[in-house]
């Protein structure tokens, strides 16, 4: 296969399938604020680069699907990869360079050497995808070493690797400031992701169900309910009903992702399922004091 042009100016926006010629790219480049992705790009991710430019001089957007982070039996192959409509899209936000690696620019060799990211990694979403935050971490981590952002944006819809990342960038002492970004929503409430593509047009009706059934715990914490088992029990059994198969739904300690302690005023209410061959995730925060 012909290797793709190093350096590929477009409208003013760089586009770099290497590391050495990004590192040349930014040398000179002040405060760097960063949104690694892994592409097909909508409305979420240019919100993403909109909060970028509010923290750097240079706003850097990286576009990789990380083997690393995909189960053996898991979308990798099939998720879509749309460099040349991202490029478009990303040219229309005030992205200043893609950065956009092929697998061997990234692992060059196997990466026998990976990051472990907190225990509670192991749990909600990574008791059903077994080594996805190792993998979200160590590339996060690869990422921070090659772009040295000031700044780096993540959504919460992600909220799990929002706190992953939090301790990755704390414990490991990168000198990167993590900006989280509310979730972008379809006017129906379905959180934005690349994987609502892979919806029928009659499960993408259904899609917001999920939304709204966190939303309804959030509700009744705020009213006072603290039996946190039975609102989750009736949020996954309203959701199985209507023919999804749940993941879990959880609420759990904003910080922490800890199940809640004590006298808890704040929560994050976290929710995966399957609508057909399509896992969704989402959550809701409740700050049941205001
Ligand atoms: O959220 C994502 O798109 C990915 O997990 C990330 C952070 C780009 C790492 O591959």
């Amino acid at each position: 296969m012909p290797r793709p042009n190093p350096v590929l100016k477009v409208n003013n926006m760089d586009v770099i399938h290497t590391i050495a010629i990004l590192n040349k790219r930014l040398r000179e480049a002040g405060k760097v604020a960063f949104v690694p992705t892994m592409g097909n790009l909508h409305a979420g991710h240019l919100e993403l680069m909109r909060i970028a430019r509010e923290h750097g001089d240079t706003v850097v957007a990286s576009i990789f699907v990380n083997p690393l982070q995909f189960g053996p039996k898991e979308d990798f192959q099939k998720y879509p990869r749309t460099l040349e409509e991202d490029c478009a899209l990303l040219r229309t936000a005030g992205c200043d360079v893609v950065f956009a690696p092929s697998v061997e620019e990234m692992y060059p060799a196997p990466q026998q050497v990976e990051i472990i990211p907190p225990p509670i990694a192991n749990e909600l979403c990574g008791a059903f995808r077994p080594g996805h935050f190792q993998g979200v971490a160590t590339v996060v981590a690869k990422l921070f070493n090659i772009v040295q952002p000031a700044a780096a944006v993540f959504g919460k819809k992600d909220y799990q690797q929002l706190c992953v990342i939090r301790a990755l960038a704390q414990q490991l002492n990168y000198p990167v400031r993590i900006v989280a970004a509310e979730t972008s929503r379809a006017e129906d409430g379905l959180a934005l992701s690349s994987r609502n593509t892979y919806l029928s047009a009659q499960k993408r009706q259904e899609a917001p169900r999920l939304y709204q059934a966190l939303k309804t715990i959030a509700h009744q914490l705020q009213q006072g309910q603290r039996d946190y088992a039975a609102l989750e029990e009736s949020a996954c059994r309203a959701l199985a009903a209507q023919g999804w198969r749940v993941d879990y739904v959880a609420i759990r300690d904003p910080h922490t992702l800890l199940p809640p302690a004590g006298k808890s005023e704040r929560f994050v209410v976290l929710g995966a399922a399957w609508l057909g061959v399509t896992r969704l995730i989402d959550n809701s925060e409740v700050s049941a004091s205001t």
